[in-house]
């Protein structure tokens, strides 16, 4: 069993889960997944790193409370115990001498962002964050994000903090900010990852995304994480998650995303808890 060192709402719907697992801590790189139960009866949850600490032997991540089983893990509290978390998983990514970086986070990519940042910045980059939220009481880590990054930038829907808007200003905000990214890596909510990978498109900028889909194993075994890449099948499991957003198929990967969704809000209602789709 996996004792549970912190689960918090840090912002309304957002957690900031630590877990000891020492192993883990030991070995976890920037950009690699866990798979975690609830309970014994839950679905395995994919979550991506977002800190860790060595000699406390601990994790962290921070998930959105989307449906049933991350509901589950929104009750968890200090003291409780998990009965597995599986990991690192997935490759770690990319880490080199590019240039300028951008990461650009929305809902839990503000969290798995971070250790890339530092790792990028370690590495003798320009390294910028673009945070998006709907608005400032969304967003989170804004401190842990500016000691790491050279300047932070923050989007908000309803422009109570930083630009008004939504990253579908990428391009004017670029110019308004004066900086040509070399890279761009997204993490965060499908849709958020599809629109800046269609926006960087026609500014010719590079832009890796961290894939979501459902997993079970995380191992490259049950083929259910597959999507298309530059025309090929991939594993996001095992071939990713990280890949480039200009390659991916998205409407092949948002079509299999919905397609537990009956399945997905029974459970919710067995349990009496609310949808939020
Ligand atoms: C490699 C990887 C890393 C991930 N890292 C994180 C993380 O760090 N933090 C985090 O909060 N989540 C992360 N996710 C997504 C997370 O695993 C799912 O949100 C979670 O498993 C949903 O379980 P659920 O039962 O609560 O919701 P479900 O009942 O499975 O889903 C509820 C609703 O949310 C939608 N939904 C579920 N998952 C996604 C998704 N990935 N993208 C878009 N819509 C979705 C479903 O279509 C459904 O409508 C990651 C997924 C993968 C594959
Ligand atoms: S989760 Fe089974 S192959 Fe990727």
């Amino acid at each position: 069993m996996v004792p549970v060192v912190e689960r918090r709402m840090i912002v309304p719907n957002v957690h900031v889960l630590t877990v000891e697992a020492p192993e883990v801590a030991e070995s976890v790189r920037p950009g690699n997944f866990v798979i975690l139960r609830p309970d014994e009866q839950g679905e395995r949850i994919p979550l991506t790193v977002a800190d860790w600490d060595v000699e406390a032997g601990t994790v962290t991540s921070v998930f959105v409370q989307v449906g049933a089983s991350t509901a589950k893990l929104a009750r968890l509290k200090a003291g409780d115990t998990i009965p597995s978390y599986a990991g690192p998983l997935g490759n770690e990514t990319e880490i080199g001498l590019f240039g300028t970086v951008l990461l650009i986070g929305g809902c839990y990519g503000l969290g798995s962002l971070l250790p890339i940042a530092r790792e990028l910045k370690a590495a003798g980059n320009r390294v910028y964050a673009l945070v998006e939220a709907r608005s400032s009481y969304l967003v989170y880590w804004q401190d842990r994000m500016e000691a790491v990054v050279d300047r932070l930038i923050v989007v908000t829907r309803d422009g109570s903090r930083g630009y008004k808007g939504h990253v579908t200003r990428l391009g004017e905000l670029l110019t308004l900010e004066k900086i040509a990214p070399d890279r761009v890596i997204t993490h965060g909510c499908t849709f958020h990852m599809m629109t800046i990978a269609r926006e960087t498109k026609p500014l010719g900028i590079k832009t890796i995304v961290c894939m979501n889909p459902i997993m079970i194993d995380g191992t490259g075994m049950c083929g259910v994480c597959r999507l298309t890449v530059a025309g090929q099948t991939k594993f996001a499991c095992v071939d990713g998650p990280e890949f480039d957003g200009h390659e991916v198929d998205w409407d092949e990967f948002l079509a299999r995303r919905e397609g537990y969704r009956a399945e997905e809000i029974e459970p919710l209602h067995r349990s009496g808890c609310e949808s939020r789709f």
